[in-house]
């Protein structure tokens, strides 16, 4: 089955995955209109959407998404809501976990809302593999029990349950995507990646949690946005798909590669006190999304190097952001491994 959809509401793009998935679309389907609508928060960059900007079929909206009144309004001119808007970093979540509850929880409600209010075709809530926790062994499947251990991830279930229940009580529309870690250019240099690689141009040292240990499925986000793209036109309504490569890989496994990839020492490394409710290990079963026809083109090899290069391409992007709060984010976040 395919879908037809003409305008789509995308909140939240002005963010990493956002802004690649509005290009993506605007590649892919250029007919479509698109409407932005993104807070701008310390997260969100206009940079970011910079090269489709007065683009015809394109605008932009600023504000935020538990403003139901701005929300229906937009809703009324859209058929299609895709939903990235969230606070999104775990370590922020453990310092103020309600700004999470409010906009990853409240705010889908609103979303949901306007949906159901203006009988969209589709609500499309981007999540991720942390509703399901730490997982030990084995991989966590789209019916599997959530198990959410961060402010950020019960938030992110929460918002599920909420379009859930949307869609049982009132016939929501609803699809919902479980990404795994994104990676790749326009990515804000608190996640782990572009925190090693901006570190690793400044020659400051590369903070790894307790060992370094902990394990991810690192996605390149063209691949993720494809993934999107497909499970938006093409899935059926009410399913959930989880999003992955598959493959495992540990935080010291990414830290040694950036070194390898820039020609830097490895006594870069830093072993700093862990997160506190660390999950040490994602793992998803991504037979569904595999079964629906994608799979990732980009290996972790190749989208490592091709994100070195960008970051190392575009101080313009990544330098104004490394200044004034981020430090004292920074300073506040990272502390000494104790013994050390
Ligand atoms: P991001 O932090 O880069 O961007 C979030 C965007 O949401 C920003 O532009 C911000 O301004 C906007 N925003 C925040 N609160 C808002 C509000 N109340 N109203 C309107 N806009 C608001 O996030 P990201 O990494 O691009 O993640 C996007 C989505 O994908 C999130 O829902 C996240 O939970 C999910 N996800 C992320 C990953 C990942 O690895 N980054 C993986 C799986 C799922
Ligand atoms: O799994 C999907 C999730 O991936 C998304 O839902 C989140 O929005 C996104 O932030 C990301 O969450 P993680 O906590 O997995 O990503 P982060 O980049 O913060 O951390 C990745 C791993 O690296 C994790 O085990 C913690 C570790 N880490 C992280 C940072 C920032 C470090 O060792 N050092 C660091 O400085």
């Amino acid at each position: 089955m395919t879908r037809s959809l003409h305008r789509i509401l995308v909140a939240g793009a002005a963010g990493f995955i956002g802004s690649n998935f509005v290009r993506h679309l605007r590649r892919t389907r250029p007919e479509v209109e698109i409407t932005v609508l993104d807070k701008l928060t310390y997260a969100g960059n206009l940079a970011n959407l910079a090269d489709v900007e007065g683009q015809p079929g394109y605008r932009f909206v600023r504000g935020d998404i538990c403003d139901d009144e701005l929300v229906n309004e937009l809703a009324s001119q859209t058929d299609a809501i895709v939903n990235f808007a969230a606070e999104t970093h775990v370590d922020r979540s453990l310092m103020d976990p309600f700004a999470f509850l409010e906009t990853d929880v409240r705010g889908t409600a609103v979303l949901c809302e306007a949906a159901r209010k203006h009988e969209h075709e589709v609500f499309l809530l981007i999540s991720t593999d942390e509703v399901y926790g730490d997982v030990p062994e084995g991989r966590s499947a789209e019916d599997d029990a959530f198990r959410p251990r961060s402010p950020y991830s019960a938030s992110k279930a929460g918002g599920e349950h909420v379009a859930r229940a949307y869609a049982e009580s009132f016939g929501l529309p609803l699809l919902v995507t479980r990404g795994s870690n994104n990676y790749g250019p326009y990515q804000y240099p608190e996640k782990l990646i572009p925190v090693l690689i901006t570190n690793a141009i400044d020659g400051l040292p590369l903070p790894l949690y307790n060992d370094g240990s902990a394990v991810r499925d690192y996605l390149y986000v063209e691949d993720h946005c494809r993934a999107i793209d497909q499970v938006l036109h093409e899935a059926p309504l009410g399913s959930v798909y989880n999003i992955g490569t598959g493959s495992e890989t540990t935080g010291l496994q990414v830290a040694e590669a950036v070194l390898e990839i820039m020609g830097k020492p490895r006594s870069l490394i830093e072993f700093v006190a862990d997160r506190p409710g660390h999950d040490y290990r994602y793992a998803l079963d991504v037979s569904r999304i595999t079964e629906l026809g994608w799979e990732p083109q980009v290996t972790f090899a190749e989208g490592l190097e091709r994100t070195v290069r960008w970051y190392q391409e575009h101080h313009e992007w990544w330098r104004p952001l490394k200044s004034g709060e981020y430090w004292e984010y920074y300073k506040r976040n990272y502390r000494p491994l104790a013994g050390r």
